[in-house]
């Protein structure tokens, strides 16, 4: 009896996986495609950015009766008809997608005004968008949940908010927000928030270049409570200074690099360069005008910002952040979330990319990256939960509509 559940457990382990095969570069593309969908048997791809939430939003305005993220959404109005809908499970499996970051974005427009109910109803949707499907997918929050999932088959589900603005300045925000399961927060979307400088040209001007002090505190609230900081859409100077101060790594949810499409959304050499010592990650965008500045592009145009984050920070600070559902041109070959294997069969024909690299670039960097900032959060546990208030010089002319507190409130019993 022993003898025999000992050996099921060792052909399922077979079955589950395969040797890895390192396919000759003169293998065709069938044969690559077969080592890529092993190697990412073997090994989980996590992907940083999809912003179907807020299509969820756009085209349902949140109403979930009659949509199934289980079914095949190219079939269905009003997402077949939609350049930006490249997500379904079937697809997300298809695509061998063992963990996606959701977005939970809010508009520039509602900072100051009811930004934080629009994220909690994001964060609803998500929820109930996932609960709808729990044969395929559920709510993750660990890197240890990822890794459990991975290996049950269902795709693990994260959120990140997009951006800062959703945060309102406060530090309880920051806590409840971790609360609920989000575990990265962009600081900025294409506004400044009062503490942190975006990348966005033309606004009017920000605070302060970069961070406030305040803006400090809240990352190192981050930090202490085990939010991810994303530094996608920030400013550069934001980015410097996050790196400066943060105690943990830091990741780019979404960004190519600079070097090749010269624009302040990509990460500028400098910094991808000095990202190892913060053991941070640049997770590639697959959007075409980030990749070309242009409109069109292709897997190659990918694997080029892959090889520069590679070339320039290191092959352990590089991942993927499509930013599927957000972006309304993909590059070819990479049309929707069923084509990460695609990528992969492709750098497969590069041997200066060993198998091992290539599982950290699926899935292994963001794991560590979520391990070590798991780590700090356990670190500063014996740290008190930040009490700043953001100085209200820094808001006061630019929110006029909220409670404000007086001195009788104060003496209240
Ligand atoms: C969602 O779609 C899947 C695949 O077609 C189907 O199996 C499932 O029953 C559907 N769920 C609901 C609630 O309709």
């Amino acid at each position: 009896m022993y003898v025999v559940v000992v050996m099921v457990v060792v052909v399922a382990g077979c079955w589950a996986s395969p040797l890895p095969i390192r396919v000759s570069a003169k293998a065709s593309h069938q044969e690559r495609l077969a080592a890529a969908h092993n190697l990412l048997t073997q090994s989980p791809l996590i992907d940083g950015h999809n912003d179907m939430a807020w299509n969820v939003r756009k085209f349902l305005h949140n109403k979930l009766h009659s949509f199934n993220l289980s079914s095949d959404l190219t079939q269905e109005k009003p997402w077949m008809n939609s350049p930006f809908s490249h997500t379904d499970l079937p697809r997300l499996k298809r695509g061998q997608v063992a963990a996606q970051f959701w977005s939970v974005y809010v508009p520039c427009e509602s900072q100051y005004l009811n930004t934080v109910q629009l994220l909690l109803e994001q964060i609803d949707v998500v929820k109930r968008m996932i609960a709808a499907s729990p044969d395929h997918t559920v709510l993750v929050t660990s890197s240890a949940e990822i890794m459990e999932e991975f290996e049950r088959g269902r795709v693990g589900s994260l959120m990140g908010v997009e951006g800062g603005h959703g945060l309102a300045s406060s530090m309880g925000v920051v806590r409840s927000l971790y609360d609920l399961g989000v575990r990265y927060v962009t600081l900025t979307h294409k506004c400044h928030t009062p503490w942190a400088e975006c990348s966005e040209r033309g606004l009017p001007p920000p605070n302060t270049r970069g961070l406030t002090p305040y803006g400090n505190e809240m990352i190192l609230e981050m930090n202490r409570v085990g939010m991810l900081v994303d530094v996608s859409h920030a400013s550069a100077r934001t980015a410097r200074d996050v790196l400066a101060t943060s105690r943990a790594p830091v990741i780019f949810s979404h960004s190519a690099a600079r070097a090749l499409c010269d624009i302040e959304r990509n990460v500028p050499d400098d910094i991808l360069s000095s990202l190892a010592v913060n053991g941070g990650i640049v997770m590639v965008s697959f959007y075409n005008n980030f990749l070309t500045c242009g409109e069109a592009a292709s897997i190659k145009d990918v694997i080029a910002h892959i090889n520069h984050v590679r070339s320039m920070a290191g092959v352990d600070y590089v991942g993927l952040g499509a930013g599927y559902d957000g972006i309304n041109r993909t590059p070819a070959g990479l049309e929707d979330v069923s084509r990460y294997p695609e990528l992969f069969a492709e750098l497969l024909k590069d041997t200066s990319w060993s198998l091992q690299d290539l599982k950290k670039l699926a899935g292994l960097n963001l794991l560590r990256v979520l391990r070590k900032v798991e780590q700090v959060r356990e670190q500063l546990a014996g740290e008190k939960p930040s009490e700043e208030i953001i100085p209200i010089h820094d808001i006061d002319t630019r929110w006029p509509c909220r409670y404000k507190f007086s001195s009788l409130d104060h003496a209240r019993t």
